[in-house]
């Protein structure tokens, strides 16, 4: 295995910073303490999430990386680190519901619970200055962030992405309520899932009781109790 040489910062969001690496094609994907909510308004150190989410996303793109699916993932450096291939990343967060929460429930004033027997995407226009609008498949075109068969090509990826870890969470008795996932593309132009998997970008409800595993207890302002919600997530995911 060649030695990576941790070069320079790319870019830091919310909660990763991202360094080039002495391979071109590589970066370095650091996870920070750090977790937000309402778009950075929101915004708290929690020590050691940032080795908890590396070792959640890791879990879940090796195994995702196992079923065929492309992905920018390469592999674990360290507790906080990982490698990944260098993409651009696509400005769109494609938001995959199976059972409605969140903001569907709230804009279509539709009670949080009830089970869409067909998955729905939402993509997300991703820009800070306007919050992150909801928007459709034209406007991506007409904004030239990707065309419309690369979006299609997207949206088959991501239905199977939704079948195999729908499956993958029920079977360590987790609800994959909904979740949000971002694309880049790589030195070959090919479309590979980036960014991270984890209790930040999924609603998980437990099967058994229905709590909630995942960011909304942070969300819910139970600042005390989210470590051991992202804990409780890493524990099952770790029992084959
Ligand atoms: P929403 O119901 O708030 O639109 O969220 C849908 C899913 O997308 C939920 O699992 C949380 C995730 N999500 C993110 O990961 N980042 C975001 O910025 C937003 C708005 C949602």
């Amino acid at each position: 295995m060649n030695c990576i040489i941790k070069k320079n910062i790319l870019s830091e969001g919310k909660t990763k910073k991202i360094y080039t690496t002495n391979n071109s094609l590589e970066v370095l994907i650091h996870h920070k303490d750090c977790i937000t909510a309402l778009n950075g308004l929101k915004k708290n150190f929690l020590q050691d999430k940032g080795v908890l989410n590396n070792e959640i996303t890791t879990l879940i793109f090796n195994f995702l990386n196992s079923c065929g699916i492309k992905t920018h993932f390469i592999r674990k450096i360290n507790n906080r680190e990982q490698l990944c291939h260098k993409v651009d990343m696509i400005p769109l967060e494609f938001v995959i519901r199976n059972i409605v929460a969140g903001s569907m429930s709230k804009r279509l004033g539709i009670k949080e619970g009830i089970n869409l027997y067909n998955p729905i995407f939402e993509i997300f226009y991703k820009n800070d200055k306007l919050k992150d609008p909801l928007i459709n498949d034209h406007h991506a075109v007409f904004l030239k962030i990707l065309s419309y068969e690369e979006l299609n090509t997207i949206y088959g990826i991501t239905l199977k992405i939704n079948h195999i870890i729908k499956k993958y969470f029920s079977d360590k008795n987790i609800i994959l309520v909904d979740f949000k996932i971002e694309f880049g593309k790589n030195h070959k132009n090919e479309i590979l899932l980036s960014d991270e998997i984890s209790p930040d970008t999924c609603r998980f409800w437990d099967k058994k009781t229905m709590k909630k595993l995942d960011k909304d207890s942070f969300r819910m302002g139970l600042k005390e109790e989210v470590f051991d919600i992202y804990m409780e997530i890493l524990k099952r995911l770790n029992v084959s």
